[in-house]
């Protein structure tokens, strides 16, 4: 096997930036600045004692400068998957198991997030306490909410129902 073959963009030539992980989850190529928003849309703040290892703007291949967010003991919902997909379209979800990375796929947006952002228009008949469930639609460069078509392009993470 060739050296260059197998080119891991988090290591440069000898060490690796951030450790590797038993099992969990490897959110990798997210973009530079994004990883506390990853975190704070998986809901880790440290204070329920989860290991999180989390590299920032680190030279990447791929991306100029990337984030990376590795999570022990966890794997990732579909719509925690889908909402990072909104703030780290570039991400790559790696799941590992006794150290071996054993499933990788990119996030994909959907056309539609239900139920998980919160519409930030006070007037809206979604957070007006009728029983109704929120609803974006994913745009190239935000969402819109379906019901009032309040479009929200920086701070998607905000709207997270947590
Ligand atoms: N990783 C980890 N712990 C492990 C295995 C892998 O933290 N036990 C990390 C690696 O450091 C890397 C990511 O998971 O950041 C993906 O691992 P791998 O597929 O081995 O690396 P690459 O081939 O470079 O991935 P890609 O092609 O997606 O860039
Ligand atoms: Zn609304």
């Amino acid at each position: 096997m060739s050296d260059d073959h197998d080119h891991n963009d988090e290591q440069d030539d000898h060490e690796l930036r951030v450790s590797k992980i038993r099992s969990g989850t490897v959110i990798d190529h997210v973009r530079g600045g994004q990883a506390l928003n990853v975190l704070a849309i998986l809901g880790i703040d440290g204070s329920e004692g989860e290991e999180v290892s989390v590299g920032m703007n680190v030279p990447s291949d791929r991306l100029a400068r990337k984030d990376i967010v590795k999570v022990e003991g966890r794997e990732l919902s579909q719509d925690e998957v889908d909402v990072l997909s909104l703030i780290a379209p570039d991400a790559t979800i790696n799941i590992v198991r006794d150290f071996e990375v054993i499933e990788k796929h990119r996030v994909e947006r959907p056309e539609i997030v239900d139920g998980v952002l919160s519409c930030p228009n006070a007037g809206c008949i979604s957070t007006s306490g009728e029983p109704v469930v929120s609803t974006f639609e994913v745009l190239d460069d935000g969402v819109r909410c379906g019901y009032c078509e309040t479009i929200v392009r920086d701070e998607i993470a905000s709207l997270i129902d947590t």
